[in-house]
């Protein structure tokens, strides 16, 4: 009898088991399929490709048309625009009234403020705690770590602005960039 009440419990701890595995098992697969639109979003599709670039967007979420925006901006203007993954991100107006080879990350590199640009004090400066960039977006003072992230900007045939990922030498530190 003791054999076979113990093998009759044994199959019903497996039963327990496999139950709480199934359970287990459902609940996480809800967890993860609740999750995975969250996470998608967060993801942006041209994260997985090392050449993904995206076009810059206005405020309205409009492409940048070149010719149009440097007819609106001055040179040494530096204008918030929508870069990689969605972070604002500057367009540099050169001193030549072009759009300069680079764009700037405008996120604070201290704790993720968006950092305004000052033209008359020719440089960003965080509202948050009091870091400060200078035109390039190079760190001058702290708390920030870090000098604000580089991105591409690269003008297209149809007169379009285009932001790809920045992965050689930070030019104004001569080091690697941080955020690659
Ligand atoms: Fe910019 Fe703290 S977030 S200085």
């Amino acid at each position: 009898m003791a054999q076979l009440s113990s093998s009759a419990d044994v199959p019903d701890m497996g039963r327990r088991q496999f139950m709480n595995l199934l359970t287990f098992g459902s609940i996480t697969g809800v967890a993860l399929g609740a999750l995975y639109p969250v996470v998608k979003y967060f993801i942006p599709p041209s994260s997985g490709g090392t050449g993904g670039g995206v076009t810059a967007k206005d405020a309205l979420g409009n492409d940048v048309i070149i010719s149009r925006f440097l007819e609106e901006h001055k040179p040494g203007d530096r204008v918030l625009a929508q870069g990689l993954k969605g972070d604002p991100t500057y367009i540099v107006v050169t001193e030549e009234r072009a759009i300069a080879e680079y764009g700037l990350n405008a996120v604070c590199t201290h704790l993720g403020c968006v950092v305004p640009w000052n033209g008359s004090e020719n440089k960003f400066m965080c509202p948050c705690h009091g870091s400060q960039y200078d035109s390039t977006g190079k760190v001058v003072r702290g708390p920030a770590p870090q000098s604000l992230a580089l991105v591409h900007a690269d003008t297209t045939e149809d007169d379009k602005l285009v932001f790809t990922n920045w992965e050689e030498t930070d030019f104004r530190t001569g080091e690697k960039p941080w955020w690659a």
